[in-house]
């Protein structure tokens, strides 16, 4: 299901200008440049940047994710028509056989149990060629960087073309063993709509965890 903070067109539509330098990125197109690919799957593809990067470069690209709005801004995007777009995840992939699969931004860190993650896992082997390679980030749970995850650190008011300002913040709402349960809250200036979003990430060791 997709997660309402990515699939809501409001929201979807300032992904990008909420985070604009995606210097993250680099380190998937290193990879991708260093195993000389041709072709890419990108898991929780969101709103493109990277499967239209990739497309820019002359590799064959099919973006995932499950949440429509986010691909719609991703179809908008130069390069966007040499990609395949697929409303989904790495269980629903068609037929595919692909050099190397991404997990860029945390996509990792949606996935809270086990069952959910093997799944994955099990979906992008089966899209692979079988020396292909799958790159994902994890957060180093030992940084505990959701103690910095509060109000203060994390308010900011956001001038955003199109929108106006869009004041942001992210706060913990419960730390449970190895689950850490966040919410980010978006308040348009606009019209005062406002819109917070709970979601939960591992913690401990063993698990993974994500941030804001
Ligand atoms: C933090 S965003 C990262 C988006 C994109 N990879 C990027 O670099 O900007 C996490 C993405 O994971 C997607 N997602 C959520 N559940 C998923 C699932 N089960 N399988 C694949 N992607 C999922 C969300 O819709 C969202 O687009």
């Amino acid at each position: 299901m997709a997660d309402p903070i990515f699939a809501g067109s409001r929201l979807a539509e300032i992904y990008d200008p909420l985070d604009p330098v995606r210097v993250d990125l680099d380190l998937y197109a290193s990879v991708a440049a260093e195993f000389d690919v041709q072709s890419v799957l990108d898991v929780g593809c969101g709103t493109g940047t990277f499967a239209c990067l990739l497309a820019e470069r002359g590799i064959d690209v099919l973006g995932v994710d499950p949440a429509g709005a986010s691909l719609d801004v991703a179809r908008r995007k130069p390069y966007a028509d040499r990609v395949t777009w697929v409303q989904g995840d790495a269980t629903t992939l068609p037929q595919l056989q692909v050099d190397l699969a991404t997990m860029t931004a945390n996509v990792a860190q949606v996935f809270l149990t086990d069952d959910e993650w093997c799944a994955t896992l099990r979906g992008v082997h089966a899209a692979l060629k079988p020396a292909g390679h799958l790159v994902f980030e994890t957060r180093d749970p030992e940084a505990r960087a959701w103690l910095e995850w509060t109000r203060e650190q994390t308010h900011k008011r956001n001038d955003i073309p199109g929108a106006g300002v869009v004041e942001t913040w992210c706060e913990v709402t419960d730390v449970d063993d190895d689950l850490v349960t966040f919410r980010w809250t978006h308040v348009f200036e606009s019209d005062g709509q406002y819109s917070p979003r709970t979601r939960h990430c591992g913690s401990g060791p063993a698990k993974r965890s994500s941030g804001p």
